[in-house]
């Protein structure tokens, strides 16, 4: 059995979890896994009726979760803030998720904005460092609300958070490369051994203390990792050959603020936030991973029944790796890819007319279909 904290959270949260767990209740069978859902009340509501973000009471039961589902919190009523810090980061801090886990696909038949490029082209996991940098929340204000305030707010890099990020990217770029050796590489390259690749993202002519210990420890890692071709690029770099030739990148790894930032350029590159998947990984499995698609909680659309549930849904592909479920998961992705190529029904994020329960019910065709 597999318990599965669910936490839809605000605005569109509910609407696409609805449909991701539709479909674990469909593929769940697939390797013998038996769910139990616990279902967790916690976002803006909850939090404006009783003043209660995220209770000890509710980490103790979450703690005992194989793994959690999250839809997205974020409420035009709480402040910025408070949400986000107290329910997102705690649990991605206080559960030791150390890695955030993005793939960039371009499924055939979604279209990119980059002009003469397609899905052989972008095909990349971004591994987003997840417990360090600018997000530990150290600072402070000194003199504020004067005209001689000062804000601080600390980067935070250790050299065993950043040590286990990169060992995770080779471990998957390994991985990858062996199921399919990275296109990207040369031939010679290809020769010498080579299967798959890893860039670090970083900015290493600015941030020299910080990103001096990242590039040392992305030395001295890429040592035991012959196989994989150990590349590096600045962040703005990055940004720009991101778009210009994204075929150029199989697993990035990057710290939290960058890559916060570059994957939903990412997003941009594979349709949208309606189709970017994330996992919020415990690799240790000494507390629950969570699973979440990278988008918030859409305020704009919320209540209306048109949020693409297709980024949820491949979370949920995401999760049932994690737990064990690996033809669920593909049965999943394979799902999704049948009714993204079919071109039709699509949510209006990608030029269509239906509704978030009209994809998921044809993902959910799709899985009968495929299955036969
Ligand atoms: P957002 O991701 O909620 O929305 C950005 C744009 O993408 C909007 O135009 C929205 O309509 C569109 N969009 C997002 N998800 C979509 C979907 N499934 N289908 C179709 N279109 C979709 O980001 P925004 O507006 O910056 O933030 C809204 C709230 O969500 C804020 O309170 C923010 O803090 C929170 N947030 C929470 C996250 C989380 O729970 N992991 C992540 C990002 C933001
Ligand atoms: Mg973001």
């Amino acid at each position: 059995m597999a318990t599965i904290g669910v936490i839809a959270g605000d605005g569109v949260g509910p609407e696409v979890v609805r449909e991701g767990l539709a479909i674990l209740g469909d593929v769940a069978g697939l390797d013998g896994l038996r769910p139990e859902l616990v279902e967790f009340d916690l976002g803006g509501e909850r939090y404006l009726a009783t003043g209660e973000v995220l209770p000890d009471s509710a980490m103790e039961d979450l703690q005992r979760c194989d793994a959690i589902y999250l839809g997205a919190v974020g409420h035009p009523g709480v402040a910025p803030g408070v949400l986000e810090k107290g329910i997102l980061l705690r649990l991605r801090f206080a559960f030791h998720q150390y890695i955030n886990l993005r793939p960039v696909r371009l499924f055939p038949g979604v279209e990119t904005p980059i002009k003469g490029k397609g899905p052989g082209d972008i095909d990349m996991v971004v591994v987003r460092e997840n417990n360090e940098d600018l997000y530990v929340g150290a600072g402070g204000f000194t003199y504020k609300g004067t005209p001689e305030e000062v804000a601080i707010q600390t980067s935070i890099n250790t050299r065993a958070g950043v040590e286990r990020c990169l060992r995770y990217a080779f471990d998957l770029a390994t991985t990858r490369g062996r199921a399919r050796p990275f296109p990207g590489l040369s031939a010679g390259e290809r020769d010498q051994g080579l299967v798959g690749q890893v860039t670090m993202v970083a900015k290493t002519n600015v941030l020299t203390y910080a990103h001096d210990l990242w590039m040392r420890a992305f030395t001295e890692v890429s040592l035991d990792y012959p196989a994989i071709k150990a590349d590096y690029n600045h962040v703005d770099a990055c940004c720009m050959r991101m778009v210009t030739a994204p075929e150029r990148y199989d697993v990035i790894a990057t710290t939290n603020m960058f890559g916060d930032i570059i994957t939903d350029l990412g997003a941009v590159l594979q349709g949208g936030m309606g189709l970017a998947a994330s996992g919020n990984l415990n690799p240790t499995r000494t507390a629950p991973s969570m699973f979440e698609p990278v988008h918030g909680s859409a305020p704009d659309i919320a209540g209306r029944g048109i949020a693409n549930p297709i980024a949820a849904i491949l979370s949920l592909g995401m999760l049932l790796d994690h737990v064990g479920a690996p033809r669920g998961a593909e049965a999943v992705r394979e799902a999704v890819a049948t009714v993204l190529a079919a071109g039709a029904p699509r949510t209006p994020d990608l030029g269509g007319d239906s509704t978030t329960a009209e994809v998921g019910r044809a993902v959910r065709r799709a899985l009968e279909g495929n299955s036969r």
